[in-house]
């Protein structure tokens, strides 16, 4: 760990937390259990924008299938890519689920009431975050799938923002606890 030179000289220990987890996943229902325990530990109310980063079929509706799932709601979450925004009203929680990937500029993100729904008090999952930027809040969570072999792929969990403080750590040790 590195020691830097800190107030009036003395010497501290500079331990930089981490805002990015890696899992590895060996099975979409594995990706579904990361998701069911991420629901677990987010903020119970007011607005969670989640995006989701990955190519065609590394995973992203499968993991806010968990996601909705850990919410409450067991059916009906698919890629909302010609209906372009799907709304599950689980148990706990209201979902928009957005697909950005047929989506070529910001007023056609628009037309789809992006503005209304992205500041909702609602959750926001976004599939094909990387066709926009500057779009997003800053406060949010990212999740990145990669494809590492026809069943396995790394999950990367990263939180932007102070409001999201902590959430990995609980994630973590839920997940250990579970054995995911
Ligand atoms: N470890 C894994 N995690 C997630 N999905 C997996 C995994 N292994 C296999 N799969 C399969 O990969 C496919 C992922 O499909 P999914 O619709 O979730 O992808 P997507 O990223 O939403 O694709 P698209 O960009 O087309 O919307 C499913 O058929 C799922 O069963
Ligand atoms: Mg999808």
């Amino acid at each position: 760990m590195p020691k830097k030179k800190g107030f009036m000289g003395t010497k501290r220990l500079i331990r930089k937390s981490s805002n990015k987890k890696v899992f590895c996943s060996s099975s979409a229902g594995v990706t579904e259990k990361i998701a069911v325990v991420l629901s677990k530990v987010l903020p119970k109310k007011g607005n969670v924008v989640i995006l989701f980063f990955g190519g065609l079929g590394y995973g992203k509706t499968t993991f806010i299938r968990g996601l909705v799932k850990g919410l409450g709601l067991n059916s009906g979450v698919a890629s909302p890519t010609f209906k372009l925004v799907n709304v599950y009203k689980t148990r706990c929680r209201i979902v928009y689920h957005l697909d950005l990937y047929r989506l070529t500029t910001v007023d056609d993100v628009l037309s789809v009431g992006y503005e209304d729904i992205i500041t909702s008090p609602h959750v926001v999952a976004i599939e094909w975050a990387e066709k926009f930027e500057d779009i997003y809040p800053k406060e949010r969570i990212e999740v990145r799938l990669m494809y590492v072999s026809p069943e396995q792929r790394k999950v990367v969990v990263k939180t932007c923002g102070l409001m999201y403080n902590g959430l990995l750590t609980k994630l973590t040790s839920k997940l250990e606890v579970g054995k995911v």
